[in-house]
């Protein structure tokens, strides 16, 4: 088992540098989708997703030698250029927790900026991206200071795994394409510890594929991701949703091998309605989704029926609906889109993203 605890990693205080380091990173839309957790931040199911392109986060760290000594963790924070302490103090919490892996960052001041590509009251869910770009700073530091990760492989998974720490779908969000997360038996290299590459294994139609992002409410959810993962530990629908998940993966993994378009959009559509179900079946029972998103399934559904263009939708932890189809109809469909979907947008709102090729350093 990993474990990427390393007493080593200390500064020669003599010797502290300084410098500036900067990660642009995607958010990630999942597929088979993580809900409910255990321990420090494992998944209860494997997942996948495909990493987006322009829904991304961008973070700018700098660093030098810390001074303050009365503080466990020196930092300034600004979110969009106006400091902000809300976050600060989530970032404070994150990178205390990470002191045994990176033990130098109780040794250096930090100044982190952080901003997105997509509006912040947008209601797209932002751990994936952010907390993948602050992941991706944090291991290049260890790798500019120790001259470690230089393995592009090995500098990933850990990023994936530190990633995962900070919102557990970011761990998804370090490769390009597709990534998978969680120990699947026949999966090689799946882990719960870290989400794996899965750009190979899937069919190119996959690479170029859309997902315009529906923006139905832009307000704050009533229920947080994390509230609603702790829920599924008393939902009586727990432990057959796991073993669903499993089979699904499968299935779905089959499918987006093939490019068998019908059966991925099957499980897809499923896999968010089921995510939407276990919420109104946790106790307190909550529903995320806006009349509107279901109008949108309605419609998407129909138009579906009527053309037979392999159109489809899944939804996050949210009332935003996420439009799937490939490149290859994209002209059939984006009249469909502005006349028919657009208009049910919160402010006629859509972010129209696609499946990207990761994160990159800036
Ligand atoms: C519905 O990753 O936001 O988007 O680990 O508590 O930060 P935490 O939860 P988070 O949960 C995301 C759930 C989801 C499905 C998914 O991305 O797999």
């Amino acid at each position: 088992m990993i474990d990427y605890k390393n007493p080593k990693l200390i500064l020669d205080s003599s010797n502290v540098k300084e410098g500036k380091i900067s990660w642009q990173s995607p958010s990630n839309i999942a597929l088979v989708k993580y809900w409910g957790k255990h321990g420090i931040q494992l998944p209860r199911n494997p997942s996948i997703s495909l990493t987006l392109d322009e829904a991304h986060t961008k973070t700018f760290m700098s660093y030098s030698p810390k001074k303050n000594l009365d503080v466990d963790i020196d930092l300034d924070f600004y979110f969009e250029g106006q400091p902000n302490q809300a976050f600060a103090n989530k970032i404070v919490k994150f990178l205390s927790g990470l002191s045994e892996i990176f033990p130098f960052v109780k040794q250096l001041k930090f100044k982190i900026e952080s901003e997105n590509s997509f509006p912040h009251s947008s209601g797209i869910a932002s751990s994936a991206s952010s907390m993948s770009a602050l992941a991706l700073c944090l291991c290049t530091l260890e790798s500019d200071l120790f001259g470690t990760l230089k393995d592009d492989k090995e500098f990933r998974r850990k990023a994936s795994y530190i990633s995962r720490l900070g919102s557990g779908s970011a761990c998804r969000s370090v490769y390009a394409h597709a990534g998978l997360w969680g120990t699947s038996g026949s999966i090689k290299d799946s882990s719960d510890l870290y989400a794996i590459p899965y750009q190979d294994e899937i069919h190119k139609i996959f690479k170029t594929f859309h997902d315009d992002i529906l923006i139905v409410s832009q307000g704050e959810k009533a229920v947080s991701s994390r509230a609603g993962h702790a829920l599924m530990d008393g939902n009586d629908y727990a432990a057959p949703r796991y073993k669903q998940a499993n089979q699904r993966l499968h299935r779905l993994l089959a499918a987006m091998k093939s490019g068998d378009l019908e059966t991925f959009g099957n499980i897809t559509e499923n896999e968010a309605l089921t995510l939407h179900a276990l919420m109104m079946t946790s106790n307190p029972a909550y529903i995320l989704m806006k009349p509107n998103s279901l109008e949108m399934i309605n419609r998407i559904r129909n138009f579906r029926a009527d053309t037979g263009h392999p159109i489809y939708f899944t939804l996050d932890a949210g009332p935003n609906i996420h439009l799937l189809y490939p490149d290859n109809i994209y002209f059939d469909v984006k009249d469909f889109i502005q006349t028919e979907l657009v208009p049910l947008c919160e402010n006629g709102m859509m972010i129209p993203d696609k499946v990207g090729l990761g994160p990159l350093q800036l």
